[in-house]
């Protein structure tokens, strides 16, 4: 079976195709490369010891998409093409929607075009909002986003959701992230940010090699266990496996939402701890002021994945952490050897 994997050079796009390699299926990937390198591709090849078929093309480009679709016999679409980063986004809010909601439309019509009605959306625990309850249950209400990323995927949810009401043959899965951090044991590949990072565990790996200078701890005056901000941190290669889970399980037409996460979060001083026990120093911190927009907690109720997929996190903190040094101190530059 021929998997599309839009986005597959990315960061949680590259550790999915090396799961389903290693699973058997053929993957082919269409990734324009604006945040991602091809040599995350020449490293899941090398890691899984097979082929995969490459396309650099924008997932907007019509023509570029339907000779994808000519030249495979595409069954599913797993789609994480786009742009994820927060603070941009506010910044740069007409191309946030363009490339996010018109990816999904070029992506859609061509699907449609194909006959192809099987689709795995990445999309975020960003589309609960600020919660009313812990932990987040997939019933939870969404909307109330706050940033145009967040917004875009909101949207994007709504769009796919559609496409089945018009025509029951979809299968359509929305699966929401909570946050994914670590690398694949390899150390072949991990997530390699362009400039300073904006998340947590990627901005403490860059302190723990030195490149920055000390951990910001964003506010300890909000209402959790030690009064910094509290996530769901997911494994990279435990929710790579949750789209084989989807894949393999979900045989029916419909619309399907799973919350990816553990279910058990973290705080942002739990983290540093734990990345400190995993390079052998303790990493410099201070506190500074809250970050606009950000919430005190946000962590899943995962149950559903468990019963319907069959899918659980394995990984724990600690794993997250040593596979995230293990990647960053054998790429010191990421990619760019
Ligand atoms: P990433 O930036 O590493 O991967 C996205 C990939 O898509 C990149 O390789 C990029 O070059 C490519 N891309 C972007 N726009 C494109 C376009 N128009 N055409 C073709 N390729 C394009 O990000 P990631 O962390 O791997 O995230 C993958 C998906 O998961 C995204 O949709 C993201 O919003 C979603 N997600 C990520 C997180 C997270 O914290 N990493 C959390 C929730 C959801
Ligand atoms: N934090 C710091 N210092 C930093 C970076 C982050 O203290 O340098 C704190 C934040 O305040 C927050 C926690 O660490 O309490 C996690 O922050 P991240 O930026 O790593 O992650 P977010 O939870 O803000 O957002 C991430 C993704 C979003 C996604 C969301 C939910 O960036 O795209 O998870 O899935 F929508």
């Amino acid at each position: 079976m021929t998997i599309l994997v839009t986005g597959g050079a990315g960061y949680i796009g590259s550790h999915t195709c090396v799961e389903l390699l290693e699973k058997g299926y053929e993957v082919v990937v269409v990734d324009n490369l604006s945040n991602s390198s091809k040599e995350s591709l020449n490293r899941v090849v090398k890691i899984t010891g097979k082929k995969l078929k490459f396309y650099n093309a924008d997932v907007r480009n019509s023509a570029a998409m339907e000779k994808i679709f000519n030249d495979n016999e595409i069954e599913w679409v797993i789609h994480f093409a786009g742009l994820k980063a927060v603070g941009e986004s506010c910044a740069m809010p007409v191309e946030y929607y363009d490339n996010n909601l018109n990816g999904t439309l070029t992506l859609l019509n061509v699907m449609k075009k194909h006959g192809c009605k099987k689709i795995v959306f990445s999309s975020s625990a960003t589309v609960y909002g600020d919660p009313e309850v812990l932990p987040l249950t997939e019933d939870c209400k969404t909307g109330g986003t706050t940033n145009p990323y967040g917004t875009s995927k909101y949207f994007q949810e709504i769009m796919l959701s559609d496409v089945h009401k018009a025509d029951g043959e979809w299968t359509v899965v929305l699966l929401r992230y909570f946050n994914p951090v670590g690398a694949h044991e390899s150390g072949l590949i991990g997530e390699d940010p362009k400039g300073i990072p904006n998340n947590l565990t990627p901005y403490i790996a860059k302190v723990a090699i030195g490149e920055l200078a000390e951990v910001g701890v964003f506010g300890n005056d909000y209402n959790t266990h030690d009064g910094t901000g509290v996530r769901d941190y997911i494994h990279v290669v435990d929710l790579a496996k949750g789209h084989v889970a989807a894949i393999e399980k979900i045989e029916n037409s419909g619309v399907f939402v799973y919350n990816l996460g553990t279910g058990v979060g973290y705080s942002v001083l739990d983290v540093i701890h734990a990345f400190d026990k995993a390079c052998g120093r303790e990493l410099p911190y201070s506190i500074k002021p809250r970050r606009a927009g950000d919430i005190a907690a946000c962590y899943a109720n995962a149950n559903k994945a468990k019963q319907e997929l069959g899918w659980e996190a394995k990984l724990n903190l600690d794993d997250m952490c040593a596979s995230l040094w293990n990647w960053q101190s054998k790429n010191p530059n990421g990619y760019n050897k």
